[in-house]
């Protein structure tokens, strides 16, 4: 991976054949030693990725991008620690729209990319916290980017290449999410919440769109919700037919 055109985010990059988990790297790490903000960690292959909600993430080696960014958001009060996921989720956005002409490109909340309403990005925020702050966030990016067969129990799994006929080369996009990275974070350290949320609304997949959820609980029937906004702490305010419910991330599914 080439270091980006950036101020910090990539100035320190630590380049791996293989690794278990660029997320759980970075989060031992951390523990025992300090790095620089913005340092990278990047992996060809990634062969036992983490997802969201203990899910794993699975990546062909040498096809997609699999890295890790450190941040220090010392400023980010842990109320409001939505926004990394929004600062993440629109570096991913904006890096991917112009390679994918005209193919729709959505972000799912909390932080799902999806092009052509198919998943190619997850991202895996961990954060460690200190006094009301938080001290350390490790940002996971994972993008399927050449890949074009996936494992058949996961048919909502797309890539750029899948989706637009075309293959890319990986280090140049991992490049340009750091960049991308860095200006929305450094959006959100100048205090530009208010323009960054209305960004990411803009790009919300099913924003003030009634659509089929369903409560993670046995036996729970499908309902109409229509997403209506986002709590600090990134919890999904759903209009109801009667009133308004509020879910984290572990409570809902999308229909
Ligand atoms: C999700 O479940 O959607 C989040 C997936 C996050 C995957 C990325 S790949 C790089 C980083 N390392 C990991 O182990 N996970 C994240």
């Amino acid at each position: 991976m080439k270091v980006p055109h950036t101020l910090f985010i990539g100035k320190t990059l630590q380049y791996f054949d293989a690794l278990p988990s660029t997320n759980e790297y970075l989060v031992e790490k951390i523990k025992t030693t300090t790095l620089e903000e913005g340092t990278v960690v990047f992996t060809a292959n990634q062969f036992a990725g983490k997802g969201q909600a203990s899910n794993r993430w699975e990546s062909t080696p040498n096809q997609n991008i699999a890295m890790s960014i450190l941040l220090k958001p010392s400023f980010l009060a842990i109320h409001a620690q939505f926004y990394l996921n929004i600062v993440a989720a629109l570096a991913v956005k904006n890096t991917i729209e112009p390679l994918v002409k005209n193919i729709p490109v959505q972000i799912k909340w909390p932080n799902d990319i999806l092009l052509n309403s198919k998943k190619t990005c997850g991202i895996l925020i961990q954060n460690t916290l200190n006094g009301g702050h938080i001290a350390n966030s490790v940002v996971g990016i994972g993008v399927n980017i050449n890949q074009t067969i996936f494992n058949p129990s996961l048919p909502n799994a797309t890539s750029l290449a899948l989706e637009s006929e075309q293959t890319f080369d990986i280090e140049l996009i991992a490049t340009a999410i750091c960049q991308q990275l860095e200006h929305y974070y450094l959006l959100l350290k100048i205090g530009q919440q208010s323009y960054l949320k209305t960004t990411y609304f803009a790009s919300l997949y099913r924003f003030e769109t009634w659509a089929w959820y369903k409560k993670n609980l046995a036996d729970s029937e499908p309902f109409l919700g229509k997403i209506v906004d986002i709590t600090t702490t990134g919890a999904l305010v759903l209009a109801l037919e009667n009133g308004q419910a509020i879910f984290d991330l572990k409570q809902i599914q999308f229909l």
